[in-house]
């Protein structure tokens, strides 16, 4: 299998007013296609920063992350759902094709087989408020 990500030595310090917070430390770690990883930790260990840094949303404090492959693409369903309430269910999973600039009828019609395979369609006009938990992290 060919390996998609090479981490070393990636550590995270985060400041705050109180002080430095290690996040993570001196993580290694390879992924290969096709491969499913989960990672388990009791919580506060790391595990969003990690991710948050792999999917280039937080930068490392030192350590190296080498993506094989130039234009390397990441899905990333964050911890919580990160809907916004002002905008409908159809709206919001349309809303990063929007931002950029990359929304054609095609795409229109994939994203509503997409709201029509996880359950969600009949929901589709209707605001992040009247959805369960469950419901907003599909979207998401
Ligand atoms: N933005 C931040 N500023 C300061 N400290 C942070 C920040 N984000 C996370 N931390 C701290 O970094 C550590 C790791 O947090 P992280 O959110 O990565 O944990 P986690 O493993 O995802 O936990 P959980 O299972 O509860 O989601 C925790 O001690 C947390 O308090
Ligand atoms: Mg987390």
């Amino acid at each position: 299998m060919n390996k998609v990500l090479e981490i070393k030595n990636l550590s995270k310090k985060y400041h705050t007013k109180d002080g430095e917070i290690t996040a993570i430390s001196n993580i290694n770690m390879d992924v290969y296609e096709k491969e499913f990883i989960s990672l388990v930790g009791s919580s506060g260990c790391g595990k969003s920063t990690l991710l948050n840094i792999i999917a280039s949303l937080d930068e490392q404090s030192s350590g190296e992350l080498h993506f094989m492959k130039d234009n390397f693409r990441i899905g990333y369903m964050f911890q919580s759902d990160c809907l916004f309430p002002w905008l409908t269910i159809y709206e919001n999973a349309l809303l990063g094709l929007k931002i950029k600039k990359e929304l054609t009828k095609e795409r229109e019609t994939y994203v509503l087989n997409l709201l029509r395979k996880y359950n969600l369609y009949e929901f589709k006009d209707k605001y992040p408020s009247c959805l369960s938990g469950g419901m907003k992290q599909r979207v998401g």
